[in-house]
This record gives C-alpha cells, structure tokens and sequence, in this order.
C-alpha cells in the first residue's frame, strides 16, 4: 500500500487515533460480553452502523438498540446513519444516547440544516461520503462538521476489502480540514484492518471503524490494543 508523504505524517501524529470498534460484526447474542471486552481493550467509541435498506440494501437496527447499548456501556455512541431522510431519527437517536450522528451527503440534500439540528439536540454532527462522492460535497458547509467519514468501502455490509484509491482521498480530504483550519475528525469505516490501518493513518485519519477485525479475531482486547500499535507506527 502506498505511503503518505512525511510531512502528512509529522501532522497525524501530533494528533491521538481513535479506534471504534463496529457492532455491526459482533455476536449479537452476547452484546454485553462483547462490549464489555471493547470497553477492557481500550476501544475510544463504539460505532452503531444503522441501516434502513433502502439507502443501503441492508436493514440493521435503530433507537431500542442504541437505547440498550447506550445503558450497558460508558464508550462514547458514534452511531453511522447509512438511511434516507435521516431528520426522522435525530430526535430518537439523540435521546437514545448517540454522542456523534453521521449522515450520508448522498441522502441528505439539506446538510447545512441537518447538521445544524444534529449540534442543537447535543450531539457532534458529522457527514460520510461514499467512494464515489467526492470531498467537494462537504466544502460548504466545514464550519458545520464535527466529523468528516470517508467510506474505504460501499456501505452495506461489514466484512468487505479496504479500495486502495481511499488512501489518496483521505490524504486530500486531511489537507482540506487543515487547510480550513476545521475542528472535524476525519474517520475511515470498512476494511480497516491489521493490514490497512497504518497506510490510512499516515493518510491523515483520525478516527478507524474496525468490525471484522476485531469481532473475528480470537482476543478481541489485543487484537484493539493491535490496531492502536499500528496507528502509532511510522508508515
Ligand atoms: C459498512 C459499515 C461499517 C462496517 C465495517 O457499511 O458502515 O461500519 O461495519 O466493517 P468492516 O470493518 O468489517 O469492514
Ligand atoms: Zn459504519
């Protein structure tokens, strides 16, 4: 995999890696012992990926689940909303207990509003962009955003391969958050492994959503503390 220019990397590791560990891959029918092993291996937030099957041909789950995760666990809810209209839920999901709500520019034609109503319900607004959308969706509206995701896979299904083109676009979507001197994290979502993490780090990312690989590995605590080596690893 390609490496990043070094003085992108001088810029991401002044900055700490956040890992967030996607319940989409867990085993649902031991939620609590799966979270609580996230919550032991130094997992930094959780990533609730809702689905509506209708933006994406999945369906997942929405508040009841956010509502029962938010009650077994301290980490920070940083729920993903791959679905149409996703204004319906900001209120649910806000009471819920979601920290971060992310919404898809692709489904959202009024984003500026959107992540305006995302900040007053209390929570931190962000925007993820599909592989085939490009950063200029977000341009406009950078004052607004607490997170920016940049999608390394199409949305849908846990489990899929890393697109090695991503590396560049988290590389460029790094210089436009610095070079707007904006506030918002940059998340990578899908793919991201033992062998990927550190390339997207060196990109510029922030923030790693890692399902399979952390809910397929044997020791779920190591296999974060893993992750977390590598983000810290010169490229
Ligand atoms: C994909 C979801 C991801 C998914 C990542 O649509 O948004 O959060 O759970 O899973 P992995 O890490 O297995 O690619
Ligand atoms: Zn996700």
């Amino acid at each position: 995999m390609a490496a990043a220019p070094s003085s992108l990397i001088a810029v991401t590791q002044a900055r700490s890696a956040k890992i967030a560990p996607s319940l989409l891959s867990s085993d649902f029918a031991q939620l609590g012992t799966d979270l609580q092993r996230c919550e032991e291996g130094g997992a930094d937030w959780l990533h609730v990926d809702v689905m509506d099957g209708c933006f994406v041909p999945n369906l997942t789950f929405g508040a009841k689940v956010i509502e029962t995760v938010h009650r077994v666990t301290k980490l920070p809810l940083d729920v993903h909303m791959m679905v149409v209209e996703p204004e319906k839920y900001f209120d649910d999901f806000a009471k819920a207990g979601a920290a971060v709500m992310t919404i898809h520019a692709e489904a959202a034609p009024h984003l500026q509003r959107q992540l305006a109503r995302i900040r007053e319900l209390g929570c931190k607004a962000g925007v993820a962009l599909n592989p085939g959308t490009p950063l200029s969706a977000v341009e406009e509206v950078l004052d607004d955003l607490d997170l920016l995701l940049v999608m390394t896979v199409n949305p849908g299904f846990g489990g899929q391969q890393f697109i090695p083109h991503s590396l560049d676009k988290i590389a460029r979507a790094r210089r436009m958050l610095d070079e707007a001197q904006s506030r918002a994290l940059l998340e990578v979502d899908g793919g991201i492994n033992r062998a990927t993490i550190a390339a997207a780090r060196a990109a510029g990312a922030d923030v790693f959503v890692a399902g399979n690989a952390v809910f397929t590995a044997r020791d779920v605590s190591a296999e974060i503390a893993a992750l977390r080596q590598l983000t810290m690893a010169r490229a």
